[in-house]
This record gives C-alpha cells, structure tokens and sequence, in this order.
C-alpha cells in the first residue's frame, strides 16, 4: 500500500464507514464458518447453514466440479457487502484452493485489510503462511482470529509466538481465552475490559456480554471457577508485560496483528471481531496507478476489474468483471471510460453482492465490489474511469507452472476450442499459447486440479470434451525487448515461439539452461515470469 499523502482530507463517510476485506486461512481452518456467522450477524442471512454448502463442496474433488458448474454460488460468494453497526463491509472471498494461488493474489489487490483465521490446535499452517507472504507483499493490515478455542488448542503463548516467528509479525491479544477444549468458558475482552462467556446451548446466539473493572473486579469470581481465574490473571498479566500493546498505526502499516480467540461455530467471538474490523482494518485506500495515484475522496469515480466470471448463465454467455471502485460515488447508469480502448461503456445494470443474491446496484462507493456484465470487453486489469487516462498498477499474471497441449476430443470442433479457451484466458482461470509452428493450443495452469476444472467446465458450457497432453515444453517467458529485436529473435527460435491470448510474445521451453543462455546471448531482450495486466 502507498504512503497515503500528508494531510489526506477526511473521506466522505459514507466511502469511511467501508471496510473491504478478504480471509486467508488454510483450508479447514473456518473461513466457511466464520464467513457464515458474519452474514448472519451481518443481518444478510437469517440462518446459519445457508452458505454451508460451499464449504462442503470444496472437500472433494467432484463436488468441487458440481461446485464450478453451479456458478451461481461461485459468483454470489465472491463478493458479499453486508452492513454491521456503523459500517459497510465488504467481504471478498479468496479461493479456497491451494491450486488457485494467481487468483487468490488478484484478489488480494482489490481489498485493504485480510483477515487471517488459524486453527487454535494447528497454529500456521503452510496455506496461511503463503497467502499472509502475498498479503506482506502489499503491506496489508492482517487481524487474527484464532478458531477452535471449544476443541483442545495450543497454549495461547505457544500460538502467539509461532505467528511472531513464522510470519514476522508483532502480535498483541485483543481477547485472552479462559480455558480451553471442554473447559473453554470464554473470553477476557483485553480492548474493552469485558468479560465475554460462550454460550454453549445456543451455537447461533451471541455470546453473553459482562462489563467487569479489570480483573480484580469480584465480579469475575461469579462467572469464572477459582482455578481459571487464577490462570486467566497470571496470563493476562504476563501477555501484558511480554508482548507489544495494541498500535492501531502498526496495525495498518501491516507490522502488527491483533489477535482475537474464539469459536466460530458457536459465534463465540466473532462480534468482537467484526468490531475490531470496524475499529483497526483501514478506510478504502489510495491506489497506485498511472500516472498518478487515485484517491479514494476524489469526486470522479475510478475502477478496475480484479476478476472476470463467465458462463454464470451458460444461455446467454454472459460474464461478470467483478470491479473494485478506487475512488468516487459511482451512480448506476454512469457513462464510464473503459481506458484500455478508450471507448465508453454505459453501466446500466450493474450488480451489488448481497449474501446469496445479485442485487442491482443503485449507488455504489469507493471501496466497493459491484459487478459488471459484459460480453467480453472487460478483462482483469483493466480500469475505468470517468474519462482520465489512469491505469492500476500492480494486478500481475504469473508465468503457469504446468503446461498441457489441449486437444478437441472431436476434431470438427476445434473452432469452438479456440473460443473456449480464449474465455478462460480473459476469466484469467488459464494462459493460452498458440505456438508459431503445429498446431493446437497450449494451456498453462498454476496448479494441476485446474486442467480438470477446465475440461469439466469445457465440456459442460460448450458441449467439447478435449483432451490434455503433455507439452513438450515445461516453462513459458514473456519476451520484452524493442519491438525489431523481438521479431528476429522469434524469427530464428519458432519452434520455441508462441503468442499468449493477448497476443503477446512468449518463449518457451524445458530448460532453465535454455531461458539462461537467451539471458546471456541477448542482452538487448528480457524474458519475464509475470507481466502485468494491461
Ligand atoms: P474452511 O472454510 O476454512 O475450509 O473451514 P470450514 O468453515 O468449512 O470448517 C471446517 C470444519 O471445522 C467444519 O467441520 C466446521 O464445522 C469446523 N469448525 C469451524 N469452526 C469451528 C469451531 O469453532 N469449533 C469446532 N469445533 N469446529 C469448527 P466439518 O466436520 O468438516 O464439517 P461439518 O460437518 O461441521 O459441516
């Protein structure tokens, strides 16, 4: 995130009262769980369960098919605005899977804050260190919450220092648990100085709430039995001598997390959570761009898309750019400038993500995730403004990890196949390469599961069963030079040569040795594993 600039006037409430913000966690960890009890406090759902069913989906492999084919979930749970107190948040969902890493980076870039939801009896897991690297990267302000508590979990130091360590972070306990597995009564609320108690009979009431003054209150000995008093004071006291008081400036400049215990399942800590989103994760941000920066408070509204969904309604082919608004109130019927073509497009039914519903959107504010339908013409990356030539840097594509020749499994269809695959490759699901010599395609993925969803989704919105080969290449570079050099190089390494589905120029191959003699025989070329979306 940028350095906002000195004397930033105050935003229009209503683009403060926005909280825009993603859960990383690895999976099992809660996120479905926790996402769940945020829509129903949220007031967007009325029962727990209704959400439920995307998280079992994902457990296996063929459920997660049914999932992909039932884009309607997909798409409504990609993006979720609900109002809690004061605020507005706006909840975007990273995809769950390991395998969709390039993805889940792109949404990383369309949100201000991350919430990461660890198990209490696993600490960090490998997922949650990935993504909280890529939120690093960003310098995104991360709040904690720690799952679980109702199961046996780790010592709440032994938690505190793993996250310390393994992710280099400051880490200051907004909640201290008291107890823990059968034992878990509650919370010690280290922000408010309140005493908060789960209650076990009901998973979806909120927890019961009791001011206490500090903890020498007589108060504390009603509710809590002699021996977990005795530990929750010598902790409390400990954790404040031993760890970082809560800074909400570090808390934003992304050096320093508050950690929050608690059981989603039961509700049990989730409201003190979504207040202390409320409290600690930022306003919409500034948003670098060029050539100039774009502030969240300018009048004129900005955008750009950080997602494309097609074939929600495999009928009418339709797609849905998910876009972040940068800046401004956004009016539905706005002409807007779509900058990479420079023409106007009317957003005439733009739709808002209200829990399990797409509503249209009337208004809309900076921070925000509305959604655009459109035939095509919007692609990850792109931005739209109010006419100004702006364009939001820093959405990258990564060079695909696996490469496969795919085939039509009839050969009279392979014209659709080139329409197929180019959808995907704006959806930004895969790379399509079409080498200078043979013929057919090659499609690059990130993670193997992906090659299955494609042919699944492939088959199921255009009625072509195709095949995946092995490629004889493995790896694939942008080539960036002067546009002459570019071509002689092409020119004498064809068979190497392929344009990627914006029509850029790619070499590939199976050896490092190969991408490092290019290096040292052309100084004048570079060769690149991620570009950016343009
Ligand atoms: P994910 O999206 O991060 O993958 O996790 P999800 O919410 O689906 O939760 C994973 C499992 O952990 C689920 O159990 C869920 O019920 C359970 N869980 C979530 N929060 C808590 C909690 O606070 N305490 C306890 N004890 N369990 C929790 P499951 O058996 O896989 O599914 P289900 O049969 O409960 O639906």
């Amino acid at each position: 995130m940028l350095d906002a600039p000195k004397n930033r006037p105050t935003l229009p409430p209503e683009i403060a009262r926005r909280r825009t913000f993603a859960i990383i966690s690895h999976p099992d960890a809660g996120k479905t769980t926790l996402t769940e009890k945020f829509l129903l406090f949220g007031g967007a759902i009325q029962m727990a369960g209704q959400v439920r069913a995307k998280g079992e989906a994902r457990r296996t492999r063929s459920d997660f098919m049914q999932m992909e084919k039932d884009r309607g979930i997909s798409v409504s749970a990609s993006a979720m605005s609900f109002d809690y107190g004061k605020y507005r948040f706006n909840l975007v969902d990273t995809p769950g899977h390991s395998d969709f890493s390039e993805d889940t980076y792109r949404t990383l870039t369309a949100v201000d804050a991350a919430i990461m939801v660890i198990d209490g009896a696993k600490g960090v897991e490998s997922q949650t260190q990935k993504l909280f690297e890529v939120c690093r990267l960003r310098d995104l302000p991360i709040l904690t919450f720690c799952n679980k508590m109702d199961r046996e979990a780790r010592d709440t130091f032994e938690i505190i220092d793993e996250i310390q360590e393994m992710l280099a972070i400051h880490v200051t306990p907004a909640s201290w648990p008291i107890g823990m597995g059968r034992d878990f009564l509650g919370c010690y609320d280290m922000i408010n100085e309140r005493l908060e108690l789960m209650d076990r009979a009901d998973r979806n009431r909120v927890a019961e709430s009791i001011r206490i003054e500090g903890l020498d209150d007589p108060k504390l000995a009603e509710h809590v039995p002699d021996d977990l008093r005795e530990k929750l004071i010598e902790e409390v006291a400990m954790a404040r001598e031993l760890l970082p008081p809560l800074d909400p400036q570090q808390v934003l400049e992304g050096h320093m997390t508050p950690i929050w215990f608690g059981s989603a399942i039961n509700s049990f800590g989730v409201k003190e959570l979504m207040e202390g989103i409320g409290a600690y994760a930022p306003e919409p941000q500034v948003q670098p761009a060029e050539p100039r920066q774009i502030a969240p408070e300018e009048s004129r509204v900005a955008g750009f898309v950080f997602k494309v969904q097609a074939n929600m309604d495999p009928k009418h082919r339709d797609r849905v750019a998910f876009v972040r608004l940068a800046s401004g109130h956004f009016q539905r019927g706005m002409k807007l400038t779509h900058v990479r073509s420079g023409k106007p497009i009317t957003v005439s039914s733009p739709v808002l993500f209200l829990a399990a519903d797409r509503e249209l959107a009337e208004e809309a504010w900076a921070g925000d995730i509305i959604g655009i339908p459109n035939h095509g013409q919007l692609r990850i990356g792109d931005t739209l403004t109010e006419g100004e030539v702006l364009r939001v840097t820093g959405i990258p594509s990564f060079a695909p990890e696996l490469l496969k020749v795919c085939r039509a499994g009839d050969p009279m269809k392979a014209k659709h196949l080139d329409k197929a695959l180019m959808q995907f490759a704006e959806e930004g699901a895969a790379k399509v390469f079409k080498p200078m010599m043979g013929s057919g395609f090659i499609v690059g993925v990130v993670g193997a599961l992906q090659f299955e969803v494609l042919a699944s989704r492939i088959e199921l919105e255009y009625g072509l069963p195709v095949r995946f080969e092995p490629s004889q290449f493995t790896s694939a570079r942008w080539v960036h030079g002067d546009k002459a050099a570019v071509e002689a190089f092409t020119q004498k390494n064809k068979q190497h040569m392929a344009t990627d589905n914006d029509g850029d120029v790619v070499y590939m191959t199976r050896l490092q040795w190969d991408i490092d003699r290019v290096a040292r025989d052309h100084p004048e070329l570079s060769l690149s594993a991620t570009k950016e979306m343009q």
